[in-house]
C-alpha cells in the first residue's frame, strides 16, 4: 500500500504533489519522492524517509514545472533507501513512473530486460514497468503502456509520465485503487481522495482494466483492449478528515474491511496456477534444510501471539512438526532449548517490538534459522532474520490489531502447508482441497462484512456491561483469546479469553446475566464439547453470544444470538471467527465514546522492553 499522486495543469505541481502525499502518507510513509517535468527535462527528488526529508530536498534543489508524479512509499520488493523510493525512471531518463502494488512475475521481466541491455538502479519491481514501456515505445506512449501492462502479472495502480508526451500522464488500475480528480484545465491522479480535496470533488473512480489518458483539459478511460469506457463523475461529500479514512469513523474500522484485500494481497503469487503448490520463495531453507529442522519454536506479542498460536495447530497438524510458543518477554528469560534443527518463527506486525527482536537474537544466537513474518519491509525483524514472509496488509494505523493478525494467520496457514508439501506429511489431493479452502477466505470475509451492521446491533447489549468471557477450544483458542483482547483494549470492558474445558475451574465463577459469554462453536471436532460448555453458561442464566457457521440448525437452540460465519475447514475457521469478533469489539467500544485508534496507555509499537 503506497500513495500515489499526479498533476497536469496551470499551476505549481510540486506544491500540489508534495501536499497531496502528505495526505496521502497514512498509506506509507517509509520513502516519498517526486518527478516534474522541468524545461524539458524531468528532475526527480527522492528520499528515504518521511515526506518532510523530501520536503527539505526540495528546498535545498528546487524544482518548478506543472506537469508531475510523486509517491510516498511502504516498501513491498526491497528495503526503504533513496534508490529504490519512487519514481522509477527508464534507461535514457525521459520516463518515469509511480508504481502501487506487486508484480508477481518481475523477476522474470528483470532477468528479460537485463538480458537486452537495460540498466537497473533498484531492487524494486516498480522498475520493470519503466524499462518495459521503454522497451516497448515506438513514438506512441499509450501503446507502449498497454503493450507493457499485458506483460505484467499482479496488482498495480500505476501512472507514467514522458518527456517525449509532455502533455500527458497515463494512469492504470489493477486491484490497486486510483482515482482522477478533475479541475478546471487540470486533472489530478491519486491513490485516494483525500490527496485532491483541496483542489476539487469531482472525481472519477478508475476500475480494474483500465488505462486512463490525462491532458489538461480531460480524461480519456479505455480498457486494455482500446475499448472507450464512459463514466459519471461523482461528487465527494466527505471531509477531509473522514477522506483519509476513507469514509470511515474511524481507521479501525476501515483496516477491518481492508480485510479482504489485505488477505488477498497476502496470497498473491504465493499459490501455483494449477492450485496444487505452495510457492514461498521468501523463505530460504534448502530441501536439506527443510529435512532437518526437528521442531519448530514460534515467538510473538500481543495479537502476533495469538496468530502464533494458530500457527502451532497448523504447522502441527499438517507439517507433523512439534511447535513450542511463548511470548516474547517470556523466552528470553528462560534459557530455551534451540539448536540448528530449530525453526524459529517470529511474528511482528511493526517488525520493532523490543521483545520480539530479542528473541529472534536469542534463537540465531543458537544457531536456529529464523523466519521473520512481519508487515514492515526494512523493519528490523527483517533485517535481523535468515528468511523473511510479508503480511501484504499495508500500514496499519489502528493501535487496536485488525488486518495485519488476519494476514498474520494467512501466512501461518502458508507456512504450515509449505512446510508439509515439502516434507511429504500430507497427500497432494487433501492439500490442493486445504489451498482451495484458503483461497476463498478472502472472500468468505467479504461476506462477513457485508453482514456488518447485525453485529452493530448486538453490540448494543455491551453498554452496560463490565465484564465477560470469550470462550474456544482446539485451534479457536486462540481465537477466544484474541476476541476477549480486542474488546478489552479499546473498550475497557474487562474481558477474559479462556479455553472452554477450563471454564469449570474458576471463570465459571464470573457468570451472571451481567456478564455475557461470546463462545465460537463451529463445525469439527470440538463442536460437541462447545456445545456443552455453551449450555453449561445458560445453566448459570448467562448470556450466550455464539459464532457459527452458516447453515448450523442446531447453535440457535442453545445460544441467544448467533453470529454465522461461512463454512471452511476448521483449521482455517480462525482467520473468518476473528472478523465478527473485530466488529463487536469496535462497535462496543464506539457505542461508548472510546479514542478506538488510540486507546489510553496502549502503543502500536513497543519498543521498550
Ligand atoms: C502492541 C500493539 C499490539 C501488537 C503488539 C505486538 O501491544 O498494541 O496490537 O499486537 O504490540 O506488536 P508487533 O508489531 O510486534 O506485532
Amino acid at each position: 500500500m503506497c500513495g500515489i499522486v499526479g498533476y497536469i495543469g496551470p499551476a505549481d505541481a510540486k506544491h500540489i504533489l508534495l501536499d497531496g502525499l502528505r495526505k496521502l502518507e497514512y498509506r506509507g510513509y517509509d520513502s516519498a519522492g517526486l518527478a516534474i517535468q522541468q524545461a524539458g527535462e524531468l528532475a526527480i527528488r527522492k528520499r528515504q524517509g518521511k515526506i518532510d526529508r523530501l520536503a527539505g530536498e526540495l528546498d535545498l534543489a528546487p524544482v518548478e514545472g506543472m506537469v508531475g508524479i510523486g509517491h510516498t512509499r511502504w516498501a513491498t520488493h526491497g528495503a526503504p533507501s533513496d534508490d529504490n523510493a519512487h519514481p522509477h525512471v527508464d534507461c535514457a531518463g525521459r520516463m518515469a513512473v509511480v508504481h502501487n502494488g506487486i508484480i508477481e512475475n518481475y523477476l522474470a521481466l528483470r532477468e528479460s530486460l537485463e538480458g537486452r541491455g537495460h540498466q537497473f538502479r533498484s531492487e524494486t519491481d516498480t522498475e520493470v514497468f519503466a524499462h518495459l514501456i521503454e522497451s516497448h515505445y515506438a513514438g506512441d506512449l499509450y501503446a507502449a503502456v498497454v503493450a507493457a501492462l499485458r506483460e505484467v502479472v499482479g496488482s498495480y495502480a500505476l501512472v507514467v509520465m514522458s518527456l517525449d508526451a509532455p502533455d500527458t500522464l497515463i494512469a492504470a488500475r489493477q486491484h490497486s485503487p486510483l482515482i482522477l480528480g478533475h479541475g478546471e484545465q487540470e486533472q489530478f491522479i491519486a491513490s485516494d481522495v483525500p490527496a485532491v480535496l483541496a483542489y476539487t470533488r469531482k472525481v472519477t473512480y478508475l476500475q480494474n482494466g483500465e488505462v486512463a489518458v490525462l491532458n489538461r483539459d480531460g480524461v480519456r478511460i479505455t480498457r486494455l483492449d482500446g475499448t472507450e469506457v464512459s463514466r459519471d463523475i461523482s461528487i465527494v461529500a466527505w471531509d477531509a478528515a473522514a477522506a483519509e479514512k476513507g469514509g470511515y469513523k474511524h481507521f479501525m474500522l476501515k483496516e477491518i474491511n481492508e480485510q479482504p484485500t489485505a488477505l488477498e494481497e497476502t496470497l498473491r503469487g504465493r499459490i501455483s496456477e494449477d492450485g496444487a503448490q505452495i510457492t514461498l520463495p521468501g523463505l530460504k531453507l534448502s530441501p536439506a534444510q527443510l529435512s532437518a529442522i526437528s521442531r519448530v519454536l514460534i515467538i510473538a506479542c500481543g495479537t502476533a501471539y495469538h496468530a502464533g498460536l494458530v500457527g502451532k495447530y497448523a504447522i502441527e497438524q499438517l507439517a507433523r512438526l512439534p511447535v513450542e510458543i511463548d511470548v516474547a518477554s517470556e523466552l528470553r528469560y528462560r534459557d530455551p532449548i534451540i539448536d540448528e534443527g530449530t525453526l524459529a518463527i517470529v511474528i511482528s506486525q511493526s517488525g520493532e517490538t523490543a521483545d520480539t527482536q530479542a528473541g529472534l537474537h536469542e534463537a540465531r544466537d543458537k544457531g536456529a534459522h529464523v523466519l521473520a513474518v512481519t508487515n514492515v519491509v526494512g523493519s528490523s525483524v527483517d533485517r535481523d532474520a535468515d528468511s523473511v514472509l510479508y503480511t501484504y496488509a499495508g500500514p496499519e494505523i489502528a493501535v487496536a490489531s485488525t488486518k495485519a493478525y488476519t494476514t498474520q494467520l494467512m501466512v501461518m496457514y502458508l507456512t504450515a502447508l509449505y512446510l508439509a508439501q515439502e516434507r511429504g506429511t500430507m497427500p497432494d489431493e487433501a492439500r490442493i482441497q486445504l489451498i482451495d479452502a484458503v483461497r476463498r477466505i478472502p472472500s468468505q470475509t467479504q461476506t462477513i462484512l457485508e453482514g456488518q451492521e447485525a453485529i452493530h446491533s448486538l453490540a448494543d447489549r455491551f453498554d452496560e456491561i463490565h465484564s465477560s468471557l470469550f470462550l474456544g477450544r482446539g485451534v479457536n483458542f486462540p481465537t477466544a483469546l484474541e476476541g476477549a483482547l480486542k474488546l478489552k483494549e479499546i473498550s475497557y470492558i474487562h474481558a477474559e479469553g479462556y479455553a472452554a474445558g477450563e471454564m469449570k475451574h474458576g471463570p465459571i465463577a464470573l457468570i451472571t446475566p451481567q456478564c455475557p459469554t461470546v463462545a465460537v462453536a463451529v463445525p469439527g471436532g470440538v463442536y460437541d464439547k462447545m456445545l456443552s460448555n455453551i449450555k453449561e453458561v445458560k445453566a448459570r442464566a448467562g448470556h450466550v453470544i455464539a459464532v457459527g457457521a452458516e447453515g448450523d440448525g442446531e447453535l440457535h437452540k442453545y445460544a441467544d444470538d448467533v453470529i454465522r460465519i461461512p463454512r471452511t475447514v476448521e483449521l482455517f475457521t480462525p482467520v473468518l471467527a476473528a472478523v465478527p469478533l473485530q466488529l463487536l469489539a469496535y462497535y462496543c467500544a464506539d457505542n461508548l465514546g472510546m479514542d478506538i485508534d488510540q486507546p489510553r496507555n496502549l502503543a502500536k509499537s513497543v519498543t521498550v522492553e
